[in-house]
């Protein structure tokens, strides 16, 4: 259903295209004829050729008319031509085919990526997806086009999984798609469930309010030529396939949208599915930590004292702040058990760095400075934004318990700074390891059709984390 677009890869304009994409500024051959010299045009449209611009122009075509759209490319770089190919293809909604004349670049591939991302839809029941059918790649290196068609697939997979309601996608069901992802790339898949989530007490104590058990899943990636050298990289995703806040419930116009609690467990999912084709040399293990936070008699109570992964016991005094509670668990299993090299988590963790950043860019903490100029710089590259946040010592003391090692919320429930607590306390549990976190609570929705964006689940997080591990 996600991307129903198709895609080729041709070396010359076809003569009797239906509807033909060129730059701005491009040498244009025959078959394309303007009527009137591009400068002229431009003029006429008022037209600076900034991304994002497209111009439909009529052609000559034989005795006939054809049609081009003139499209800005900005710069050239790869945020601009992520819009550009954004926009190209929602002027061609409704079409067959596109032709995309691809300008020289290098980042060919932010073009093809923001083309299908734009092009994509979620509907349940009657499809009226109008996206454009085929899009023919004109001038480009095959290799960038496939390199931005998998990025935009695996977004679109991570936008699938987080747009499915929550009635359909229970741990149980994201577990089975985990399988069928692990099956289709060649990755090793094991999935916890019942008594083998014993060790697992934070995932237990957030689940238990649920008629939808939790689930603890693992998939595990090998490059070919994998030797004892090979770096290892842990990703970790919040999958809370509903938050409906537990006992401290909340209220209907927050809860509507946590369907989307399990963005970051999606993002996990879809990086897994896309490793294999991206070549990446680093071993990477990815866990989805999958509970449904419901409301009832079996949920547990604010003030209850839980065990998490490896021992460390918890009084929770908001079961709301459950993400934490399920990816400690994720943490202290990965560094006991996984000697990774880096460990990296993703969740929709706090409306405070929703607050704080908004709708275009996610919070990163980070305990070594190398991993986080990385992520950073691939954010940048991927076209998923993250800004560098603080892990203020002062504050740590703030999840001291009276009767427990920890709380899960700041005791004196002030909510100031709500996503470094929350931070905070994921750092309680990653020993000695280098680690970054990824809050992604305010991009991982989007509430416009915009550029490559689509209204619900964004994707976000998994081409930063592709680039990242593809370099
Ligand atoms: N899933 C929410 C965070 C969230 C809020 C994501 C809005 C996306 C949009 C998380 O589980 C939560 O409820 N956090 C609480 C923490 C608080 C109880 C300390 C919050 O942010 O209010
Ligand atoms: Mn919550
Ligand atoms: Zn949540």
């Amino acid at each position: 259903m996600p991307i129903e677009t198709t895609l080729t890869v041709v070396d010359r304009l076809a003569d009797d295209a239906e509807l033909t994409a060129v730059p701005f500024g491009a040498d244009l051959a025959p078959p394309v004829e303007l009527p009137v010299p591009v400068t002229a045009l431009l003029s006429h449209h008022e037209a600076k050729g900034e991304p994002g611009e497209v111009f439909e122009v009529p052609v000559v075509r034989g005795d006939g008319v054809g049609r081009v759209l003139l499209y800005g490319m900005g710069d050239n770089t790869a945020p601009a031509l992520r819009k550009a190919g954004a926009a190209v293809a929602r002027k061609a909604k409704g079409r067959h085919s596109l032709s995309v004349l691809v300008p020289p670049s290098d980042d060919v591939s932010a073009l093809v990526e923001g083309a299908l991302l734009a092009s994509y839809t979620f509907r349940i029941g009657e499809t009226r997806t109008r996206a454009v059918e085929e899009i023919v790649f004109t001038g480009a290196d095959e290799q960038a086009v496939r390199r931005g068609e998998v990025a935009a697939r695996a977004t679109a997979l991570a936008r699938d999984l987080t747009n499915t309601p929550a009635d359909v996608a229970t741990p149980e069901w994201l577990a089975d798609q985990a399988r069928l992802i692990a099956a289709d790339h060649g990755l090793a898949v094991r999935v916890w469930a019942g008594e083998d989530l014993g060790p697992f007490g934070g995932i237990r104590a957030v689940g238990q309010g649920s008629i939808h058990p939790p689930r603890f899943v693992q998939l595990q990636y090998t490059p070919e030529n994998a030797g004892d050298g090979t770096p290892h990289v842990v990703l970790a995703g919040k999958g809370i396939t509903f938050d409906t806040g537990g006992l401290s419930l909340k209220p209907t116009e927050g809860m509507k949208t946590m369907k989307s609690d399990m963005a970051g467990g999606a993002a996990v999912m879809a990086v897994m599915s896309a490793l294999t084709a991206f070549d990446v040399p680093v071993r990477v293990t990815g866990l989805i930590a999958c509970a449904e936070n419901a409301i009832s008699g079996s949920a547990q109570r604010p003030s209850d004292v839980i065990t998490q992964y490896g021992g460390r016991t918890v009084e929770v005094l908001n079961t709301d702040a459950e993400g934490r509670l399920v990816l400690a668990d994720a943490l202290a299993y990965a560094d006991a058990e996984l000697d990774p090299d880096a460990m990296i988590d993703i969740a929709t963790l706090t409306g405070a760095a929703k607050v704080a950043l908004g709708p275009s860019i996610g919070a990163l903490y980070a305990t070594d400075e190398s991993l986080a100029d990385s992520l950073l710089r691939a954010g940048e590259v991927g076209g998923d934004r993250f800004w560098r946040m603080p892990l203020v010592e002062d504050y740590r003391s703030d999840l001291d318990s009276d009767v427990a090692d920890l709380t899960n919320v700041d005791r004196k429930m002030s909510g100031a700074a709500g996503s470094v607590i929350a931070a905070l306390y994921l750092r309680e549990f990653i020993g000695k390891r280098p680690w970054a976190h990824l809050d992604i609570a305010g991009p991982a929705r989007s509430t416009a059709d915009e550029g490559h964006l689509t209204k619900g689940a964004t994707g976000f997080g998994v081409r930063m984390l592709l680039s990242y591990l593809a370099d």
